[in-house]
Parts: structure tokens; C-alpha cells; sequence
């Protein structure tokens, strides 16, 4: 179906994943697990929780948390990650790979983002890990900002790529490497030219949204993420990267639920939380990128494709029918307010049964 001016006005797209995602833990994790679990059939679990998950142990206790959250019937499977730490052992990470159980290890320099304190200061105390992932062909993902407070916090993905994400692609030529949230023009370049063991996730709101969308007309915590969203040109830049329909960057929504009180805060929390409308803000992104065509691919196929699993085989159905975001989302006595809470989209997935599937097309 088109509408008058030739453009589509239903997609149906294999049903995609989620390979960067933040569920939180307790109240806050049954708060939003079912938005996830209703609209993807998988997603990269992050392990950035107080304290993180570092062993395969807590990554095991962790799913079956997850897996207790979810709502009865779901066939949602939460992919999980490790959170490296320079005491990681790497015969640990070997054998929760070789389980099926860790998919990923995340790494986080040291103080880059929301509960990274236990990441990594020296790469080079986490190099027998580097090759174990790279000898059991588990990725790596990257948060990939510096820390050194010289530099400016809108340069720290550039500078990252430079210092420290040229040379580890280099060194670890077998290592998958993801970088994750890419925000910056020089970011998609490096991956959009790199080798085939390396891939980037991007996020809706650097597609949607540059550093303005949180600074003009007074500060608006709930645009505040890291990466920090850059100027316009770099959002365009991640639009040119996701409508060339390039076959190792994929969906990850990067959805980061923070109490209310925590973002409405004198040093407000970075993160953003999207999950229940990111497909419906990744179609309004595509679209702004003329590339709505590329859209399944990027949900559903290059993720998959890039961990060495297979698609799956069901679809969502996105129907432009006008809806407004909803406000936020109750987490026990906590609120979670939505990314562009209260404004208007212009895509709808049709999520219409209880266990979260899309019913057949007729
Ligand atoms: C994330 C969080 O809240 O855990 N925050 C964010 O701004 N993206 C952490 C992260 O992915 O950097
Ligand atoms: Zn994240």
C-alpha cells in the first residue's frame, strides 16, 4: 500500500533485533522488558548494572532474571555480555562462550559513561582476553569514547577512533569489534571503510536528533545521552551510513531507562530511554534518509549476519498511522519518562497480541 505521493504507508520487515540494550535489573527491568520483548526477538544485553556483570556466572544468574521478567508466552532471548574489567579471566569468558550463554564482551574505558567505573584504564591488562575473544570468534564492543578530561567531550568518539580504535583493529586483525552508538562523521567513515571484523551499532536519536535538540532553549536531560548527540552534521553523516544500506551496521537501540529524578537532576544521568518506540523512530529516520527500503536489513539482517546467527523468520508489521510518544512508564514507585514523550510520530508497529507477535497479513 502507497499513499497519493507514491510513498509506502505499511513495511512489513522481518522481525528485528536489538543489539545494544539496556535492561536494568528488579522494577525497572520488569518495567520495560516487555516493550522490548513485544517488538524484537533478541537483544544484546548490557552489563553495566551496580555491580556489573563481569563473570559468566553473573551473566547466567542474569539472564534467568530476565527471562523470570518476562511476560508469559514471550519467545523474546536475551543475548548476553560481559562487562570487561582489567581482572577479567579469559578462561571464564571461554567458557561462557563456548555455553552459548556470552555472546559479547563490553568494553568500557573507565569513567566514559553511566556505571563504567570498573572498565578498563590500561588496554593492555586486557590483551589475553583480546585474544581469547579473538580465538573464540565472540565480539568485542566498544564503547568507544576517551576519557582524558584534556579532551572535549563532543571530540571524544573522534579521538577515540584515533588513539585507541585504529590501533586495536590493527593489532587484533581476527578480533570482531563492534563499535557501539557511532555518533560522529569520522566514526561511520572508519567503520564504512574498515575490514569485515568490524561493524557499528546506531542508535535512533543520533538519527534523529544533533547537540541543539538538547542545549537551544534551555537544557533538556531527556536528549542527554552518550555518545552526546554532535552537531547536524555528524546526525547526517550516521544518515548517509545507514541509507548506503552498509551490511555491518545494525539496529541497537542503546534504550537507557533512568528514574525521572535521576535525569531532572543538577548532574542528570546520560541515557535515554526509547525502547517502546524506537522502530517507529528508526522508520522516521529512514524515511528523513530516503532509505526506508534499507530499514529491514539494518533491523533484521546485517546483526544477525554479523554474529553468526540466523534471521528470524517472523515479521512486525509498521503502519503510518499518526500516535503520540506516551509520557513515561511506571518502575515501581519510579517514572521513566520517553525520548520525545508526548510529541507525534508517524509510525505505528502493530503489536496486537498478548505474547507480542503481529498477527499474519491478510
Ligand atoms: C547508558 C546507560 O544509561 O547505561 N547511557 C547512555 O547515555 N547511553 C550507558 C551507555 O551506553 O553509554
Ligand atoms: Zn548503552
Amino acid at each position: 500500500m502507497t499513499t497519493a505521493d507514491g510513498t509506502p504507508d505499511r513495511l512489513v520487515i522481518r522481525r528485528p533485533d536489538d543489539w545494544h540494550l539496556h535492561l536494568r535489573d528488579g522494577l525497572m527491568l520488569a518495567a520495560v522488558i516487555g516493550a522490548t520483548a513485544s517488538r524484537f526477538a533478541r537483544a544484546i544485553v548490557m552489563p553495566n548494572l551496580k555491580p556489573p556483570v563481569v563473570t559468566a556466572a553473573e551473566a547466567r544468574a542474569y539472564r534467568d532474571r530476565i527471562l523470570a521478567a518476562l511476560p508469559p508466552g514471550s519467545a523474546f532471548e536475551p543475548l548476553m555480555t560481559l562487562y570487561l574489567t582489567e581482572e577479567t579471566d579469559p578462561d571464564d569468558v571461554a567458557a561462557g562462550v563456548a555455553e552459548g550463554l556470552v555472546r559479547a564482551v563490553k568494553l568500557y574505558p573507565a569513567g566514559a559513561t553511566t556505571n563504567s567505573a570498573a572498565g578498563v584504564r590500561d588496554l593492555a591488562a586486557v590483551r589475553p582476553v583480546l585474544e581469547r575473544l579473538e580465538a573464540v570468534g565472540a565480539p568485542l564492543l566498544i564503547h568507544g569514547e576517551v576519557v582524558d578530561p584534556e579532551v572535549d567531550i563532543f571530540d571524544r568518539e573522534a579521538v577515540f577512533v584515533d588513539r585507541v580504535l585504529a590501533p586495536l583493529v590493527a593489532e587484533h586483525p581476527g578480533l570482531k569489534v563492534v563499535l557501539e552508538h557511532v555518533t560522529t562523521a569520522e566514526g561511520a567513515a572508519f567503520v564504512a571503510e574498515g575490514p569485515p571484523t568490524l561493524a557499528a551499532t546506531v542508535t535512533p536519536q543520533h538519527l534523529l536528533i544533533d547537540r541543539n535538540a538538547m542545549l537551544v532553549g534551555g537544557i533538556r536531560p531527556h536528549n542527554y545521552c552518550l555518545p552526546v548527540p554532535k552537531r547536524a552534521l555528524h546526525r547526517d553523516a550516521l544518515r548517509r551510513l545507514v541509507a548506503s544500506g552498509h551490511p555491518r551496521v545494525f539496529l541497537g537501540t542503546d534504550s537507557a531507562p533512568h528514574p525521572r529524578a535521576e535525569k531532572e537532576s543538577a548532574c542528570g544521568c546520560a541515557g535515554l530511554y526509547t525502547a517502546p518506540v524506537a522502530l517507529e523512530l528508526y522508520a522516521e529516520a529512514f524515511e528523513a534518509a530516503g532509505a526506508l527500503d534499507r530499514l529491514e536489513a539494518f533491523a533484521a539482517l546485517n546483526g544477525p549476519a554479523f554474529y553468526g546467527l540466523s534471521a528470524n523468520e517472523d515479521t512486525v508489521t509498521l503502519e503510518r498511522r499518526p500516535t503520540t510518544v506516551p509520557e513515561s512508564v511506571r518502575a515501581g514507585e519510579d517514572e521513566v519518562v520517553l525520548f520525545r514523550a508526548g510529541e507525534a510520530l508517524a509510525w505505528r508497529v502493530a503489536v496486537d497480541r498478548a505474547d507480542g507477535t503481529t498477527p499474519p497479513e491478510d
